[in-house]
């Protein structure tokens, strides 16, 4: 597939690099493309634009960018770019200010998640959340002792998910579809609960995983 990434911080990146890794063609999107020299030197396949170019490139786009600039961010994009196509959706609203006793602040509420805000914003693309709840470190083929992690998404499109689970089982994941767009509300605040042991015990290598 051709994947669109729009951002260049660690997410993006290691999204990227696994896209790559499984045969995809991707390229990243960012404002300043001089930042990514660096990386695209050890990613010789990947190409660099700007959002737009990027959005324009990709069958399915990535959104990896600070949670609140992402409606920002799609508009520089463009509504038009990211029409008909998945986006997979891996921000989260943390809003400034410290953890306070390990727990983010979210800028949003119990019943309006971020990824709601944006699908109002852009009716003809379709988000999927996916991959918020994890480090990235952890987001490609990671190995853990209990076996492949469980990635909660959800959204509106099941031909969106049905291409998001395809990827998740490229890279190591189960999926887990936990519905429509409003599950959003749930699935963002696991960020919370994905950091407090790194927060409180620097304890950063781990993931979910859903048991029947
Ligand atoms: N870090 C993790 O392990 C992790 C794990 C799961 C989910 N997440 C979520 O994934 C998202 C990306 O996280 P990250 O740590 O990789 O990167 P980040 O530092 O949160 O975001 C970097 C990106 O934000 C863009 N950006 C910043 N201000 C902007 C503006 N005013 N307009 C347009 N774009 C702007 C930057 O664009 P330029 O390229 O143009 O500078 C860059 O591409 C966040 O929402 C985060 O909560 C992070």
């Amino acid at each position: 597939m051709k994947v669109s990434v729009l951002g260049s911080g660690d997410v993006g990146k290691v999204l990227a690099g696994g896209f790559l890794k499984h045969g995809h063609q991707v390229m990243m999107g960012t404002r300043s493309a001089g930042k990514l020299d660096g990386w695209a030197s050890q990613n010789p396949g990947a190409r660099v634009g700007s959002f737009a170019d990027s959005a324009a490139f990709g069958e399915v786009v990535v959104l990896a960018v600070k949670g609140n600039i992402a409606l920002d961010a799609l508009r520089l994009a463009g509504a038009g770019n990211l029409a008909g196509k998945p986006v997979i959706d891996a921000t989260n609203p943390i809003a400034d200010g410290p953890p306070v006793h390990g727990v983010l602040p979210f800028f949003t509420t119990h019943s309006e998640s971020l990824m709601e805000a944006l699908q109002r914003e852009f009716p003809d693309a379709q988000f999927v959340k996916c991959f918020n709840s994890v480090g990235a470190p952890s987001m490609i083929n990671p190995q853990f002792a209990g076996g492949p992690p469980t990635m909660f998404i959800c959204g509106n499109s099941d031909a969106a998910k049905t291409v998001v689970s395809g990827i998740l089982d490229q890279f190591g994941w189960e999926t887990a579809d936990m519905g429509q767009a409003e599950s959003a509300r749930a699935i963002e605040p696991l960020c919370m609960l994905w950091c407090v042991p790194g927060f409180i015990r620097n304890d950063w290598v781990h993931a979910f995983k859903l048991l029947r």
